[in-house]
């Protein structure tokens, strides 16, 4: 069981006035200064995790940071790391990693999230389960008292093989019951990820009863690739909101 949560709050006044991006662009920054020279650093996606990658971009160009290897969390990622002339490997060529840098789509009170809505949702797991810290940064809007509870999509990756038959069986697990099971669609076809799978995303009316129990349900179904509950894997949590800057740990 994780530990209990410590909460720093920083009251900001002047982030009042600030817009959702302006926010996520706070909490971004805030997060890149957990990356220290020398360090291997994983890069998330979404347009939170975009703020983190610039950053780092900046500092490494001005000279403020040095040394840095990104590890890309999906394409889209790799190529704006690469655009910012920020040095790039793998996972293969650097297993362990000392920090990575992510938005999520809900966080709930014991700093387990869902991740995905994005797309990435596997090479974001597999970097983040590899790296030493996993820094979490969201606006406030993501914040939910359980999983599921943004009526947002939970999503999960499976093949592109009976695909349907797939989907079925998830939406007939008792572990989300009540869940309806969409395919994730890009104009007339199926999203496609960078790992050339489909994803199926889950809609709750209400939140998922429990998230351990439904990780594991989902996981055991042949088809299943991954799923975005990301449980027991965030270390620190930076919340934007216009009241200020909270860091969870
Ligand atoms: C992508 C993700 C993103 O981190 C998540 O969707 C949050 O995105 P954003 O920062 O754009 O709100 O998991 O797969």
């Amino acid at each position: 069981a994780r530990k209990p949560v410590a909460v720093r709050a920083t009251r900001v006044a002047s982030m009042a006035q600030l817009s959702q991006d302006e926010l996520k662009q706070q909490a971004a920054w805030k997060a890149v200064d957990y990356v220290k020279s020398g360090m291997v650093v994983g890069l998330g996606t979404g347009s939170t995790a975009a703020f983190a990658v610039d950053r780092i971009g900046d500092l490494l160009a001005s000279g403020e940071l040095k040394d840095i290897v990104g590890v890309p969390t999906s394409v889209r990622t790799y190529e704006q790391a690469k655009g910012r002339g920020i040095p790039l490997a793998t996972l293969d060529e650097q297993p362990k990693l000392d920090v990575a840098i992510d938005g999520a789509d809900e966080v709930d009170p014991n700093l387990d999230v869902v991740k995905g809505r994005g797309g990435a949702l596997l090479r974001e797991k597999m970097v983040e389960m590899a790296s030493a810290k996993f820094v979490c940064i969201v606006d406030d809007s993501k914040l939910v008292e359980g999983l599921g509870g943004s009526k947002l999509a939970m999503p999960v990756e499976i093949v592109q093989f009976c695909h349907l038959y797939t989907l079925n069986r998830l939406q007939a697990l008792p572990e989300v019951a009540g869940c309806v099971a969409k395919l994730r669609m890009e104009g007339d076809a199926p999203y496609v990820t960078d790992n050339s799978n489909y994803i199926v995303d889950l809609y709750f009316d209400t939140p998922i009863a429990d998230s351990q129990a439904a990780s594991k349900a989902i996981l055991a179904l042949e088809g299943v690739v991954d799923h975005g509950l990301f449980l027991d894997m965030v270390d620190v949590c930076i919340i934007a909101g216009k009241e200020g800057m909270e860091v969870k740990e």
